[in-house]
């Protein structure tokens, strides 16, 4: 959703801010705004509809003066991404300015109720309402305390937000809060400096020394010095935690685009999610922070994989895994859908939450719903520190690095592999997996990374994708088929293809083709079968089959070598052959070189495809 971010120091704030925001445009950019603030109070607002360029020229042009300063980048929720919508808003004096991601769920009451006083609004959105409540509070009760007003203002608010907000009567103060499941605020200081952000590639290049804000705190933030309290005003200790993302793991490092960037480097980041998790001699799985003993372990009667997007197509073979390797129940829901349907949850559940941010809204309050009715919750998750990691009881790290693009892709097989690393370890301490079979799983593992690297240096060498792109980047629909684990493949591939490059897709199971979809297929209708030589290969030939006879087009993911969908496929996207449960970690990643190579030849911005957001942190 929305980034955020504030800044107090010596410096000057403007090229701060918008290095900031640079690194978290990722989380919204229809819009952009900072306010910078001297220290005599004298505040300079620039705002611009569209992306962060805009503003950058009217920054440039403008040159801000001031060693303080907010900066946010826009999602709308409240009316169309305009200037007049735009973050910071401010008082009606012009005396606070706010920037907020989240949503004032009461905001028509609190808007109705601030005209009858007499404020006038001046954009759609509800975080002006924010700025006329503290500014009430201030000049009626709180004495001109800006804390205490943004203390009683928060009280107002229902639903999840996270707000930073700064005074012309307190120039060298910056506060932030966080209420609900609202996007992060991370806080960070060093020498005679102070910083806050919605995510910490923003703060990464100044510190790495991070607070990440609970719901219901508040900092008060000042050059050096940053103090956090309950938003009724009791003190509250928090230690900042090191955190082991480097500023340089945030940049593009030359790649044109962060996804492509992503994708290339899952060796890498493969390899990195299996750190410290393999016992190789012993051909044990070790997670030591899922926090579930054996006998817990033993007793369970149901998983419950709760997750959204991408995450939740992992869940979709998280469910393969741990049915076949660790004999237990697995139901896969959309976070969305659970939270709303009156679930039955026992003691004896497990829930775990798929998500990369750790901070998607949904997930969360997925996962908390599952805790309250007495499931033990454990977290597949990516951005350390995140609300999530708090909210479980157990987490398995995905250790993939930051994922910046919009669309997640390394993320993704990151989260294949932290499930089939749990279906191992429940199959393990329950007894249910011999250390034969432990074994051959762990061997398979650890080829893993190297397989996925080959698969990626013959793609980049190849220059396949991008001549696929050449033919297939006027289309304007696809099928996706698969059967068992690679149905999910199918969705993911579909979806990653839409998100991207607007083009349709549907992500379909290959055994109900023949109950709807077929009727889609003629020459101009091209279908990708993820079809590699696995337990139902024979039946996605017969697919294939039936596709051909209508003249579809016909694009297979298959196993190197495989004669015959060499010749029955108009093209293939090879990948090595390898144990079954990982290869569906293979097959996704022809499929995101696809897209990506689509969404480049029709000269769309990868990295931050319209509507979309990285991490969806409202409802
Ligand atoms: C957004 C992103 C998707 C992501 C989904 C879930 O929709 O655009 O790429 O899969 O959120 O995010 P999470 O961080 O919970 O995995």
């Amino acid at each position: 959703m929305c980034g955020i971010v504030g800044y107090i120091g010596e410096r000057d704030a403007a090229p701060i801010l918008l290095d900031g925001l640079r690194r978290l445009e990722y989380r919204g950019y229809d819009s952009a705004g900072l306010a910078v603030m001297d220290r005599a109070g004298a505040v300079m607002v620039q705002r611009a509809a569209g992306k962060l360029g805009n503003l950058a020229q009217r920054v440039e042009a403008a040159h801000p003066q001031g060693d303080a300063g907010i900066g946010h980048t826009r999602w709308a929720t409240h009316g169309p991404p305009i200037e007049r919508n735009a973050h910071p808003h401010s008082s009606p004096d012009g005396a606070i300015l706010v920037v907020q991601n989240g949503i004032v769920e009461n905001f028509h009451d609190l808007r109705a109720e601030l005209r009858a006083e007499g404020y006038v609004f001046l954009s759609d959105t509800d975080t002006e309402v924010i700025a006329h409540l503290i500014h009430r509070f201030y000049h009626n009760g709180c004495g001109g305390d800006l804390e205490w007003a943004m203390r009683c203002a928060l009280a107002r608010l229902h639903g999840p937000n996270a707000i930073v907000a700064m005074s012309k009567d307190q120039p060298r103060r910056l506060i932030a809060a966080r209420l609900g499941h609202a996007g992060g605020v991370a806080a960070g200081e060093r020498a005679g400096e102070a910083f806050l952000a919605s995510d910490m590639p923003a703060i990464l290049s100044h510190t790495d020394e991070i607070v990440h804000l609970e719901s219901g705190q508040m900092a008060v933030v000042e050059p050096g010095r940053i103090r956090y309290s309950t938003l009724s005003g009791d003190a509250v200790e928090r230690r900042p935690v090191s955190v082991a993302w480097t500023a340089a793991e945030a940049d593009k490092g030359g790649y044109a685009f962060y996804m492509e960037k992503e994708i290339y480097e899952q060796a890498a980041s493969l390899t990195a999610a299996l750190r410290g998790h393999l016992d190789v001699e012993n051909r044990r799985v070790e997670l030591a922070a899922l926090n579930l003993d054996a006998g817990k372990l033993a007793a369970l009667r149901r998983v419950t994989i709760l997750a959204c997007g991408t995450s939740y197509y992992a869940g979709l073979i998280g469910k393969h895994y741990l049915e076949r390797l660790a004999g237990v129940p697995v139901e896969v829901d959309y976070a969305s859908e659970f939270r709303y349907r009156q679930p039955l949850v026992r003691s004896d559940d497990l829930a775990v939450a798929i998500t990369q941010s750790g901070e998607t809204a949904d997930t969360l309050a997925a996962a908390e719903l599952a805790k309250e009715r007495g499931a033990a919750t454990a977290a597949i998750v990516n951005v350390e520190g995140s609300q999530i990691t708090r909210l479980c009881d157990g987490v398995i790290p995905m250790q993939a690095g930051p994922e910046i693009g919009v669309a997640s892709t390394k993320a993704f097989t990151a989260a294949l592999v932290d499930l089939l690393l749990l279906a191992i370890y429940i199959g393990q301490e329950t007894g249910r997996l011999d250390a034969e079979q432990r074994g051959e799983l762990i061997e398979a593992l650890l080829a893993l990374p190297g397989m996925a690297g080959a698969l990626l240096d013959e793609a980049r060498r190849s220059g396949r994708y991008a001549r696929l792109a050449e033919t297939f980047h006027t289309s304007r629909n696809f099928l996706y088929l698969g059967r068992g684990m690679h149905y999910a493949i199918a969705r993911e591939g579909a979806l990653k293809l839409k998100e991207i490059t607007y083009i349709h897709a549907e992500g379909y199971p290959a055994g109900e083709m023949k109950h709807g979809p077929i009727a889609l297929i003629d020459e101009e209708w091209p279908t990708v079968v993820v079809a590699p030589q696995d337990r139902v290969y024979d039946k996605m030939v017969s697919q294939v089959e039936q596709i051909k006879a209508r003249r579809g087009k016909v694009l297979a993911v298959a196993s190197e070598g495989d004669a015959y969908l060499a010749g029955a496929a108009d093209y293939v996207l090879p990948i090595p052959a390898a144990n079954e449960f990982i290869l569906p970690i293979l097959a996704v990643l022809p499929l995101q070189l696809f897209a990506y190579e689509i969404a480049r030849r029709k000269g769309l911005d990868v990295d931050q495809p319209r509507n979309l957001a990285k991490s969806v942190t409202v409802e």
